[in-house]
């Protein structure tokens, strides 16, 4: 018999804590999925946190600016975002609400604070879509905490299901995404291993938002992200007093990226055309 169980635990590749870096109209923030030490982890194109009480850090928020060619997914802990688009919608994002936005062929939206002082604490991801996908019509669809199940495991794992299904059976809001994600916001009390089964086709990352946590023998502290290596199952174990962390997976896409500002398109005669496009209204 082949002993294939220690194969399949996905182990880290790849922790880093990100970059301090500044978008929109001055917010800071933190990148960590974007940076030379990882440009991007298919079919994740970026990935930033912002977190500060001081409002000037998030003040002038994120006024209208386009996008084409991926999805963006904004994900609160703390704080009110108040998004906007040239489609017409329009919502709040409150604390362990999600919103997941395609931009398919173009759109224009704004991100702006909702409050004036206080904590503002959030991530923001980038998808990418494949080609056959990247034109679609934009699409916009947001989900209070009140929507999203939340999952308990012997007691003491509380597991947000985002996107994706559990090997429970705890299936997300959001469904249907060309690239199959997994998105899950986990607590563990300490001491406690966290086990799930992903896609071995799923590139995967976890980023712990409080505490810290050893996946498969690497420390992962507050703040860091880790890039999960091949395998089909995580196992996460929780090595402070409590721990939170997000666990996100996505099918790899594998095709070319041709990446300029607010684009994300497979060539560059695509991303002038984008440019082209933008600047002629047609979005
Ligand atoms: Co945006």
């Amino acid at each position: 018999m082949t002993p294939t169980s220690d194969n399949a635990v996905r182990t880290v590749r790849l922790v880093t804590p990100g970059l301090p870096a500044s978008d929109g109209a001055g917010v800071r923030m933190t990148r960590i999925i974007g940076t030379h030490a990882l440009d991007h982890l298919d079919p994740f194109l970026l990935f930033d946190v912002f977190r500060s009480d001081d409002p000037d850090d998030y003040i002038a928020g994120f006024p209208p600016h386009p996008h084409r060619g991926f999805e963006t997914v904004t994900y609160m802990f703390a704080g009110q975002m108040r998004h906007r688009d040239n489609a017409g919608n329009e919502g709040i994002i409150r604390p362990g609400g999600v919103q997941w936005m395609t931009a398919g062929r173009g759109i224009v939206h704004s991100e702006m604070p909702e409050q004036d002082q206080g904590l503002m604490w959030g991530t923001q991801l980038w998808v990418n879509l494949p080609a056959a996908n990247k034109m679609v019509p934009p699409a916009y669809h947001e989900y209070p905490a009140d929507e999203i199940p939340v999952e308990t495991r012997d007691g003491d794992q509380r597991i947000a299901v985002i996107a994706g299904t559990t090997r429970l059976g705890t299936e997300g809001p959001v469904i249907g995404r060309p690239t199959a994600p997994i998105y899950l916001d986990i607590r563990l009390a300490a001491g406690r291993v966290f086990a799930e089964p992903l896609p071995e086709m799923h590139n995967a990352f976890a980023f712990v938002v409080q505490g810290r946590l050893d996946i498969n023998g690497t420390r992962v502290d507050e703040g860091s992200l880790a890039v999960l290596g091949d395998g089909s199952i995580v196992e996460a174990e929780s090595v402070s007093a409590e721990a939170r962390f997000l666990l996100v997976s996505a099918r790899a896409l594998k095709e070319p990226i041709a990446r300029g500002g607010p684009f994300v398109m497979n060539t560059q005669e695509e991303l002038r055309r984008a440019f082209f496009d933008y600047q002629a209204g047609r979005f």
